[in-house]
């Protein structure tokens, strides 16, 4: 991981000094490095562990996430990550948009140096990833289940790049083709549920743990989990929480009263499970890995994800 850090501040330079300043921005301000750390984990299946295109690898996929971060706080508006300002915050839409399309192309060139297949997977994988989060902006349609159609949303915006992330380790690590797809599946199911415990935390946690505005989901009409399962629960008693989900929220008063009853709600523990079973599912994936300490590594990895806090 230090030598992913090195490696991660290099490709993040621009000949421009602004551009390299904006670039940074968000890496700099932290971040978990999750997708890298699959990616070196992952690559402990094989027998090249150490070789360089494990590294470049794992440069790929976070150079990529931080990419679509740039983006997704223009679209959601967001003010705060990683406890830092966002880009579009600091320096407004266009310099934010920008500088995620640059790293997205230094993302593209370094796939390139791992040769056609890895520029075919990545580009598969970034249109998973951008459809997932145009069909997010996107209402299910009248005959589809809104829970499938979000899970759906989910799996594409956070599912694939993490599948990516494990197939990238297995193979640049040299573990066999069996391995790469079971830890494929792996991956692209500890993803869903990264994702969906990131919503759980988008309602459960205050920013001071998180480094983003709690409720931007909901602010933004984002029909997360919990928002999901609340619905589907029908109790007349959630007469009030519905008649404000279905308002406006970005009203302050309405979001925190929101905000309040959706705390207490028992979705919340309903949707803990789910992650929960999900993250069991995940670790289901991988009988293809011989018992030891890297697969261990890798349940506990799944475990780390549905109970995480931040
Ligand atoms: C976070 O979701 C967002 C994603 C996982 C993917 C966003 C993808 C794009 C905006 C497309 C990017 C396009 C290019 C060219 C780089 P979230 O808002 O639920 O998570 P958050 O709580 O971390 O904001
Ligand atoms: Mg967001």
């Amino acid at each position: 991981m230090a030598a992913v850090e090195v490696a991660l501040a290099g490709h993040v330079r621009s000949r421009a000094g602004f551009v390299t300043e904006a670039a940074s921005h968000l890496m700099e301000a932290g971040g978990k490095r999750f997708r890298p750390l699959l990616v070196l984990l992952a690559a402990e299946t094989g027998d090249r562990p150490d070789s360089d295109d494990v590294v470049t690898a794992a440069c790929v996929v976070e150079l990529t996430h931080l990419a679509s971060l740039y983006h997704d706080d223009v679209m959601d508006e967001a003010d705060l990550r990683r406890g830092a300002e966002t880009a579009h915050a600091r320096w407004g839409n266009l310099v934010a948009i920008l500088t995620g399309d640059f790293l997205f192309s230094k993302s593209s060139e370094l796939t390139a140096e791992l040769g056609a297949d890895a520029v075919r997977i990545q580009a598969q994988t970034f249109t998973r990833l951008v459809e997932g989060q145009i069909l997010e902006t996107v209402a299910p349609g009248p005959d589809e289940d809104p829970l499938a159609h979000y899970l759906d949303v989910v799996a594409g915006k956070t599912g694939s790049l993490i599948a990516t992330s494990a197939r990238y380790g297995a193979r640049f690590g040299g573990a066999s083709r069996e391995v790469e797809e079971a830890l494929t599946a792996y991956g692209e199911i500890v993803g869903s549920a990264f994702q969906l415990s990131d919503d759980i935390l988008d309602i459960a946690s205050e920013s001071d743990e998180s480094g983003k505005t709690p409720g931007t989901d909901l602010r933004e009409g984002v029909p997360t989990l919990p928002v999901l399962m609340a619905r589907a629960a029908a109790d007349p008693a959630d007469a009030r929480l519905v008649e404000l989900l279905d308002g406006d929220l970005a009203d302050d008063s309405r979001h925190a009263e929101a905000l309040d009853l959706l705390r207490k709600h028992p979705a919340m523990e309903q949707a803990r499970a789910y992650v929960v079973a999900r993250a069991q599912e995940a670790k289901d994936q991988l009988a293809a890995v011989p018992p030891g300490p890297v697969r261990d590594a890798l349940e506990a990895f799944a475990d780390v994800v549905a109970s995480r806090t931040a």
